[in-house]
């Protein structure tokens, strides 16, 4: 199949004449929302909204309502021209048809005073470590969904709060739309795929994968029903061994709502934020309790 590159919108209006004509002619529309540097998980992404059929949207908006840090945002990559490149490359029917880039009034015109709060999902880890972070990225979320007007969400897993939180607030706010979880891409050495990899130094790249090489002893450990007291110190000694510098949090939860569980029962998730050469990565992993 060729490639095909999507056509670029920027504007609302345009956005919304685009998905009218989709809707006219009977069809579905999928939204992947972005911060642009992407990689083979979004692109993975792309193909797995494309593959249901839908018109597919990018949205690309570094959202700086979702930064707790100006450092952070400063460094955050911005890299348009090669994120649209690499949709290019995407096979028709498997790619992105419009890549949308609204500019900051768009998302937040003048006396913009709208927040959207997910409780509770949002409060523990990632939400405890960067204070107005998740209101940040559930409001924007919000407006993206009903900018798009799409039926279906594609997020991937590396970000399971996120993820739920998003899944949480769609349905709390009868938002017509499926919010579907996909499974974390990773590099051949284990690392989970990010926008922040490209930040790392070639050293700290090479001892990247220990965590999750650390979360799969772990995830192991916690399938034979080892207490998670002792799992956890195990796995942030050996994360540190490795070559981080610290672990902000390693947490087990069950799956459904992120409930805090120190044994691991019914369908649940180990997930992980630690600081490597100036660098927070994040990564969780399912734990499924041996069945013997
Ligand atoms: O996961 C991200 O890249 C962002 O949090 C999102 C969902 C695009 C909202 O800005």
């Amino acid at each position: 199949m060729r490639a095909h590159a999507p056509d670029i919108i920027r504007r609302l209006p345009e956005l919304r004449a685009r998905v009218a004509s989709w809707r006219k002619d009977g069809l579905k529309v999928a939204v992947v929302p972005t911060m642009g540097a992407l990689h083979a998980g979004h692109l993975s992404l792309v193909s797995q909204a494309a593959a249901t059929g839908a018109r597919v949207i990018v949205t690309l908006f570094v959202n700086p309502r979702q930064f707790n840090n100006p450092e952070d945002l400063a460094a955050y990559p911005r890299t348009e021209l090669a994120d649209a490149a690499k949709l290019a490359t995407l096979p028709a029917g498997l790619g992105a048809d419009v890549l949308y880039v609204p500019d900051g009034a768009t998302m937040y015109p003048s006396g913009f005073a709208t927040d959207v709060v997910v409780a509770g999902l949002s409060e523990g880890m990632c939400g405890a470590f960067r204070p107005g972070h998740f209101t940040g990225m559930a409001t924007v979320v919000t407006k993206l969904f009903t900018q798009t007007g799409a039926d279906l969400a594609f997020f991937g897993e590396k970000d399971f709060q996120q993820l739920k939180i998003v899944q949480r607030l769609a349905a709390d706010l009868d938002l017509p739309i499926e919010v579907i979880g996909c499974t974390t891409v990773r590099e051949n050495d284990g690392l989970a795929m990010s926008s922040r990899n490209m930040r790392l130094s070639a050293a700290a790249r090479e001892v990247a994968p220990v965590l999750y090489a650390q979360l799969q002893a772990a995830a192991a450990q916690l399938a034979k029903s080892t207490a998670f007291s002792a799992v956890r110190a195990e796995a942030t000694t050996g994360i540190l061994a490795g070559g981080y510098q610290a672990v902000e949090y390693l947490e087990l939860r069950q799956e459904t709502d992120l409930t805090p569980i120190t044994h691991a029962t019914g369908p649940c998730r180990l997930l992980v934020a630690a600081w490597l050469d100036g660098v927070r990565l994040i990564d969780n992993v399912p734990v499924r309790a041996d069945a013997a």
